[in-house]
C-alpha cells in the first residue's frame, strides 16, 4: 500500500512509519514538526526508497491538496495531533485548532481526492484516537466501542470532536473510514514530557519522581510497537465505518508503574545507596484527572485476530534499556519548550 501517515515524526506515528516501511509499504510522512516531533525517530527508514517526508500543517488545505495529488495514497493514517493533556489545560486553543479543525481539513482534502479518483471503495481514511474520549471509569468495567463519549479534558474533548467528524464524513459523504481508540502507549522514542520517560530520566538525574495526587489513577498500558501493528492491521483489514478499541489488558496504577520502573533501574543501573523509589514525590493532582481507563479489546481480537505480543513487564524493561542506551536522543529534547516544567495546574 501507499500510506499517507500524518504525525509520523511523533511517538506513535514514527513507530507506524518504521513498521510499515519494514513490511514493504510506501510511506509518505506528513508532519508540521511541532515541539513534539523528532525526525531522528525516523533514522532507521530515512534512506529507504519506500519513505518520503513532507513538512506541512494539517490545517493548510492547499498543502494537503498538493500532497494528495503528488503522492496518490491508497490510505491515510491520521495521527497528527496535539497530544499532551497537561498542555491542553494551559493552552486549549492549539488542541481545538489542530485536533478539530486540522482533522476537518484532512477529511475534506481526503474527500476531494477520493472523489477525483472515482470514489474507490478500497480507499481508507484511518483516524487514530484515544480511549480518553470515553471519560473516566470507576473500580470496575471496561470501555467498549459502544461506550458513550464523555471526555473531560480539553485534549480528550478535542479528540472526541474529531472522532465525531470522521463518523459524520462516513455517514454523510460515504468516505471510507475506519477508526481506532487506544489506551496509553509507552516504549522507545516516547517524548520526555510523558510519565514513563520523565520517571526514567529524573531517576537517573537524581531528581524527584513526580506522582500526581496519590498515584492511584489507573491506566491500561500498551507497548507502542504493538499499537503500530494493530493500526496496520486495521488499515488493511478493518471493516468500513467500524471502530476498534485497542488495549494491552495491562492495568497499572501510576504508583505501581513508577515503583516497577524504579525496581528495573535498581537492577540495571544501581545507585550508590538506596533505591530510586526513594525519589518518589507526590505533587498536586492534575485538574479533572480521570481515575481509571480500561479497554475491552474483544472486537479487534475476534474480528481481526490481533493481540498484543509484549507483556508490560517485558515492555517496561525494554523501554528502560532503550533510554539507558539512547541519551543522544533524549538529552537535546529536554531543552524544548515546557519540557521538565510542571504544566497544567493553573486553572
Ligand atoms: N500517546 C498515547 O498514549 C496515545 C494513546 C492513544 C491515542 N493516541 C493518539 O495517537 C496520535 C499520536 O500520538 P503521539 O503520542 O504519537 O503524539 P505526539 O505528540 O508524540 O506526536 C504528534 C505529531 O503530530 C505532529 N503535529 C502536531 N500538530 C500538527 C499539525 N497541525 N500538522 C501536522 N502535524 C502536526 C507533531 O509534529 C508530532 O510529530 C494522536 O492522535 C493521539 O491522540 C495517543
Amino acid at each position: 500500500m501507499k500510506l499517507l501517515v500524518t504525525g509520523g515524526a511523533g511517538f506513535i506515528g514514527s513507530a507506524v512509519v518504521r513498521l510499515a516501511v519494514a513490511r514493504g509499504h510506501h510511506v509518505v510522512n506528513l508532519d508540521a514538526l511541532t515541539y513534539a516531533a523528532c525526525l531522528e525517530n525516523l533514522a532507521p527508514v530515512a534512506q529507504s526508497p519506500l519513505y518520503a517526508f513532507e513538512q506541512a500543517d494539517i490545517r493548510d488545505r492547499a498543502a494537503l491538496t498538493r500532497i494528495f495529488a503528488t503522492h496518490q495514497p491508497d490510505a491515510v493514517m491520521h495521527l497528527a495531533a496535539e497530544s499532551h493533556v497537561d498542555r491542553s489545560i494551559d493552552g486549549p486553543g492549539d488542541f481545538i485548532s489542530t485536533n478539530v479543525t486540522g482533522t476537518y481539513e484532512m477529511l475534506e482534502a481526503a474527500r476531494a481526492y477520493w472523489v477525483a479518483q472515482g470514489r474507490p471503495e478500497s480507499f481508507r481514511f484511518h483516524h487514530i484516537s484515544t480511549d480518553e474520549v470515553f471519560g473516566s471509569l470507576g473500580a470496575t468495567g471496561q470501555f467498549l466501542e459502544t461506550t458513550p463519549y464523555d471526555p473531560r479534558s480539553p485534549y480528550s474533548a478535542s479528540k472526541a470532536a474529531s472522532d465525531h467528524l470522521v463518523q459524520a464524513w462516513y455517514h454523510t459523504y460515504g468516505l471510507p473510514v475506519v477508526m481506532t481508540n487506544c489506551s496509553n502507549n509507552y516504549g522507545p522514542y516516547h517524548f520526555p514530557e510523558k510519565l514513563i520517560p520523565v520517571v526514567i530520566l529524573n531517576a537517573l538525574a537524581g531528581k524527584p519522581l513526580p506522582i500526581y495526587g496519590d498515584g492511584s489513577n489507573i491506566r491500561d498500558w500498551l507497548y507502542v510497537e504493538d499499537h503500530a501493528d494493530a493500526l496496520l492491521l486495521v488499515v488493511e483489514k478493518g471493516a468500513l465505518g467500524r471502530s476498534y478499541n485497542i488495549g494491552g489488558e495491562n492495568e497499572r496504577s501510576n504508583l505501581d508503574l513508577v515503583r516497577r520502573l524504579c525496581a528495573i533501574l535498581d537492577e540495571l543501573r544501581p545507585k550508590a545507596s538506596g533505591s530510586y523509589a526513594d525519589q518518589i514525590t507526590f505533587v498536586t493532582d492534575r485538574p479533572g484527572h480521570d481515575a481509571r481507563y480500561a479497554i475491552d479489546p474483544t472486537r479487534i481480537r475476534e474480528e481481526l485476530g490481533w493481540r498484543p505480543s509484549v507483556t508490560v513487564e517485558e515492555g517496561l524493561r525494554r523501554t528502560v534499556v532503550w533510554y539507558l542506551e539512547n541519551e543522544d536522543w533524549w538529552r537535546p529534547l529536554q531543552t524544548r519548550r515546557g519540557v521538565g516544567q510542571r504544566l497544567g495546574v493553573t486553572v
